[in-house]
């Protein structure tokens, strides 16, 4: 009887591609377990998908002009793309902007909604009178309580990297009207986490704790010792799940609500395409539920999650969250806004038929128990001296002799080897490392089988025996083709495309993982091999050179040299750019404004004419210190009357360390006029 698997694996924000530490956090560690228990005949369902919801998508939208749709729509197919290139073999990639995932959130909302599980919190929130929408926290920007950025978002400020909350902002603004934006009151509906302590405890902490991964009990005793809060599960903002009640307009599921809810979307589309039924899978008490995810998804698949699983009803809880710590990258964290990162399309893009080679060096660096690290020269020499110089040396070897002996065919086994007898523990190794969520050490279990080849050859010397005493070779050649067959058995989960093209140069079929166990011939004699070709090639200084190099010249772009430097801003166009006009000009004369400590009423030669110009430089310069001075001017500014003045245009200055203003000019005499181009 095989069991029924629901394997799952974070679904990523569909606004950016995705990066190394995604793949060796989450999706190679589920792959591989996948794609084990189906070699073992379990009824596996592996699902993955976008999450499309959420603020990120948004902001992103606005900053390109164009609708959260376009931008998940781009990134959904990106991502899905390069999860095929690399062999991620998902059952279904959905989607959570999907009609049938909406349908499905909402109705899981109305459940736990009718059963009395929400409460109701009237809360003050910041609303943008002007845009008519509540603000989300990165909506909202302001000066920093703590270092003084005067563009802080209600979150975090960027330049000290403080967390932040919107009311700790100083004179806080909103990013979408610029305007002050005021408290309004909103109603939204919370999941009382609090009432849910003693089930999470007796189920995450006592049932599992010898099964599940130290950090992520670590992590949950955490939350749990700090004391649980109810949690909004509802949000004021317009794209999402829209919340089915009459009385929640312009609000939606929060994001986390309704992202791991479309696992579940996902298996009933996949159900429904495939003539299956979707229930057993999520509600049958035998099933296994699996969720892979990274450490900062902790909280929301041990806590938030089985808690709503819980409250509904109907679901099974998950039997194990294997979450993985981080990856960095050259010791340096991986960074998204700062571009620290090797870009899965790029990877796929610049090592063409190398899948496998990432996924082996994310595998043997898999981030298990704690944070690890990714380095160019790491990849490059466990590519060069354990795929090419072991795995591939030795296949290669076994397979041109075979050829060269016997013209392919297996020989005869006369006899055997002490050193080999228990060729069947490495599959079983293997396997027992793969269900506990080993995959460094089921991964070394596989290399150590292809050095044990490499060794037994080495040992043998069958080159030189069929000099010598060539009646001993047939029986060497068989048991090095019983290895190489094995290899070839097991390769799967960790180097797909190498074990495909092993297989059928080995003319085998995939055999189930269980058979490799109890099996005491993996080839027989007389079997006929194909024609071989290398299974691995050397990768030169030069390519890993040139990633190095893609990566400092990111590192050159991103150095800030003045800490105190403003965030630079918004991109804008060429055409953008050109419909500025600056011109040198002088200052013929100037005057204060009354009642007005900062400005001074200014006269100044353009070129194109004499123009008056109020100026907020009264503090740095006295009227007299600034007639006959050269100036640069923004002339087709739009006039706007400053205390009844007209002022035609806006003087450049830039600030000082001591704060004071001072005139932006060309090094050279220039006319009047001149543009600045
Ligand atoms: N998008 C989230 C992240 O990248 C993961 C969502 S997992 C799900 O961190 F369960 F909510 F779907
Ligand atoms: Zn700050």
């Amino acid at each position: 009887m095989s069991k029924r698997y629901t394997i799952t694996s974070a679904l990523p924000y569909a606004n950016g591609p995705i990066h190394i530490g995604h793949l060796a956090g989450v999706y190679i560690p589920a792959d591989i377990y996948a794609r084990y228990l189906r070699r073992k005949g379990e009824d596996v369902l592996f699902v993955g998908g976008s999450d499309e919801h959420g603020i990120p998508v948004t902001i992103r939208a606005k900053k390109e002009s164009t609708t959260a749709q376009a931008i998940v729509d781009r990134y959904h197919e990106q991502i899905k793309s390069t999860f095929e290139e690399l062999g991620i073999t998902f059952d279904i990639y959905d989607r959570t902007s999907s009609k049938h995932h909406h349908k499905n959130a909402a109705d899981f909302f109305m459940n736990l909604y009718e059963k009395g599980i929400f409460e109701e919190a009237v809360t003050e929130q910041y609303y943008d009178e002007e845009a008519g929408e509540f603000l989300a926290d990165r909506y909202i920007i302001g000066e920093c309580p703590n270092c003084g950025n005067p563009d802080a978002y209600g979150d975090q400020c960027e330049v000290c990297g403080t967390t932040l909350s919107p009311s700790e902002l100083i004179n806080p603004r909103s990013a979408l009207s610029g305007n002050k934006p005021v408290l309004r009151k909103t109603k939204n509906w919370s999941l009382p986490l609090d009432q849910y302590e003693d089930f999470l405890r007796a189920w995450a902490v006592e049932e599992h704790k010898g099964d599940w991964k130290s950090n992520v009990l670590g992590q949950v005793k955490s939350w749990l010792d700090d004391g649980l809060k109810p949690r909004a599960m509802t949000r004021d903002l317009d794209w999402g799940v829209q919340v089915p009640l009459d009385d929640a307009a312009g609000k939606v599921l929060y994001v986390w609500f309704d992202a791991p809810i479309g696992y579940i979307s996902a298996t009933q589309k996949w159900a429904e395409e495939n003539g299956k039924d979707w229930k057993p899978y999520w509600q049958d008490e035998s099933t296994e539920l699996i969720h892979f995810i990274g450490k900062d998804n902790i909280v929301f698949h041990c806590v938030i999650f089985p808690v709503m699983l819980k409250a509904h009803g109907d679901y099974i809880l998950p039997t194990n969250v294997p979450a993985n710590e981080f990856l960095n990258l050259e010791n340096d964290k991986i960074s998204t806004s700062r571009n620290h990162a090797v870009w899965a399309h790029e990877y796929v893009e610049d090592f063409p038929g190398k899948q496998d080679v990432l996924r082996f060096v994310l595998t043997a660096n898999m981030p298990e128990t704690k944070d690890n690290n990714f380095t160019w020269k790491d990849f490059q020499t466990k590519n060069n001296s354990e795929l090419v110089g072991i795995l591939g040396n030795f296949f290669n070897r076994v397979m041109v002799l075979t050829d060269k002996y016997y013209e392919g065919k297996v020989p005869e086994a006369s006899a055997t080897f002490e050193e080999l007898k228990d060729l069947h523990q490495f599959p079983k190794r293997i396997g027992v490392y793969l269900e506990k969520f080993e995959f460094r050490n089921a991964l070394a279990e596989f290399m150590n089988l292809a050095r044990l080849g490499n060794q037994f050859l080495q040992a043998q010397e069958p080159w030189k025996k069929i000099k010598t005493e060539p009646e001993k070779v047939p029986a060497i050649m068989n048991a090095a083709a019983q290895i190489v067959a094995l290899l070839a058995q097991t390769a799967e989960p960790f180097l797909p495309n190498a074990a495909d093209k092993m297989l059928s140069i080995l003319g085998l079929e995939k055999s189930n993982w269980n058979d490799l166990i109890t099996a005491d011939r993996y080839i027989h004699a007389g079997h006929q091999i194909n024609k071989s070709e290398l299974l691995f090639e050397k990768i030169e200084d030069e390519a890993i050179e040139n990633q190095l190099n893609k990566l400092k010249e990111t590192k050159l772009k991103n150095k800030m040299t003045n800490p105190n430097a403003k965030p630079e801003k918004e991109e804008c166009t060429f055409d953008d750019f050109q419909k500025i006009d600056m011109r040198v000009g002088t200052i013929l004369e100037a005057k204060k404004v009354e009642k007005a400590d900062k400005l001074l009423e200014l006269k100044v030669d353009t070129g194109i004419d004499v123009r008056t110009i109020v100026s907020g430089i009264a503090e740095s310069f006295s009227p007299e210190e600034v007639i006959g001075k050269k100036c640069t001017v923004l002339v087709n500014l739009a006039p706007r009357k400053i205390r009844g003045v007209e002022s035609q245009g806006m003087l450049l200055f830039t600030d000082k360390p001591d704060g004071k203003l001072t005139f932006v000019n060309p090094e050279d005499e220039v006319e009047n006029g001149s543009q600045i181009v």
